[in-house]
């Protein structure tokens, strides 16, 4: 076994969310809880209608147009209630009594987004890889005659299939990448919309991020929508309002910011692509090479940030999640509906980090 130099403190955190967090990202917060640029108020304490709020706003969506390539024509927009809140939030706002939505399922987030748009309107599945346990991306898209979009997920954190480029629609396209965004780059101009919890990629738990193309914000239909939406739930109220309608979670928001210039620091989306991609590989090599391992996922549609695998047996399994948390791996159990093992490679784990789990994973194989 690799004598591994854990600081029980500070175990290796592999968790799927809220993940890792990078430790300098950390203590700028613990120093701008107690004095935010000199302004000698904490974050916490400030003003969501202060200058300083309102420029830390504008610092935000402009690092994010830069690190993303997001296209003026773009709203950016912060909102609450989690990813979760956006299963509804679309179709409220999209759907109606004469309109259609498709939805292509790739595991359990799409599932719950496609049963509770059916809640507001006509939402269909149009593809599906439920027979395979969402080993594959499905594909072979039966478009409606003129949905309203076509609905997304762009990585599946419970079952760890990932599309590997975004489906090709001739409607307006919708994805939700709680779980991949900024990990890799994307074309954002194919997409009407994209939206993301922030407790992966974006910091902390509170804030969704919402990337919404003005004409399809345009094409919300009022007269189609039988009820009137309340006031949060109407993204007219975010746009008009600069995501300032009631007062926003300021902090979640901060912690965002600091993100964004973390990743700066780390040479963009490109350079964490790349060391996403090294990372993933180092484990994925160490599965396909042990008879132990059982990777879950077919390897044309494996995610590179939620790795998840089985072994033989149960009690295997347990012995390994035993080893794992002495040995300060923490966060790698699968999720309750799957089972198995699920490690989360988001930008926050290092390489080093990787290669630590890898040397972990193989001694665990040698050994049996
Ligand atoms: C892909 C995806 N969508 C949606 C969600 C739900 O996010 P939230 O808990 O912020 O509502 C998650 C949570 O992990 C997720 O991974």
């Amino acid at each position: 076994m690799t004598s591994l130099q854990i600081d029980h403190k500070h175990p290796y955190n592999f968790g799927a969310g809220p993940a890792k967090i990078p430790k300098v990202v950390l203590q700028k917060a613990s120093e701008d809880l107690m004095n935010f640029r000199g302004t000698g108020l904490g974050i916490g304490e400030l003003s969501h209608r202060s200058d300083e709020f309102l420029e830390l706003l504008e610092e935000i969506r402009s690092n994010l147009r830069e690190l993303m390539n997001i296209p003026k024509e773009y709203h950016i927009l912060f909102c609450t209630g989690g990813a979760t809140n956006q299963f509804s939030m679309i179709p409220m706002n999209f759907l109606g009594e004469k309109r259609t939505a498709d939805f292509i399922i790739n595991g359990i987030w799409s599932k719950k987004a496609l049963e509770e748009a059916k809640k507001f309107g006509n939402a269909q599945c149009i593809a599906s890889s439920a027979d395979n346990g969402f080993r594959t991306i499905p594909k072979d898209f039966n478009f409606s005659e003129a949905p309203s979009y076509v609905y997304f997920n762009s990585n599946e954190t419970i079952y760890g299939n990932q599309f590997q480029s975004e489906p090709i629609s001739p409607f307006p396209l919708i994805c939700d990448a709680s779980s991949d965004i900024l990990s890799r780059e994307i074309d954002v101009s194919k997409y009407a919309m994209i939206f993301a919890g922030a407790q992966k990629n974006l910091g902390i738990a509170g804030v969704t991020l919402i990337i919404m193309h003005e004409q399809f914000f345009n094409s919300i239909r009022k007269e189609d929508i039988p009820f009137s939406l309340p006031t949060l739930q109407s993204y007219e109220t975010y746009v008009k309002d600069n995501s300032l309608y009631n007062t926003p979670p300021v902090f979640c928001i901060y912690f965002l910011g600091e993100i964004l210039h973390w990743i700066k620091t780390k040479g963009g989306v490109r350079s964490l692509e790349s060391a996403n991609r090294e990372k993933a590989d180092l484990i994925y090599k160490i599965l396909d090479a042990s008879s132990l391992y059982k990777p879950y996922v077919d390897k044309n549609a494996r995610s590179m940030v939620n790795i998840t695998f089985t072994l033989s047996s149960e009690t295997l399994e347990k012995e390994l999640l035993t080893a794992a948390s002495q040995n300060g791996f923490l966060g790698i159990q699968g999720h309750r509906t799957v089972g198995g093992f699920r490690i989360s490679l988001y930008n926050s784990i290092t390489r080093e980090e990787t290669e630590a789990l890898a040397d972990f994973l193989k001694d665990f194989s040698n050994g049996r």
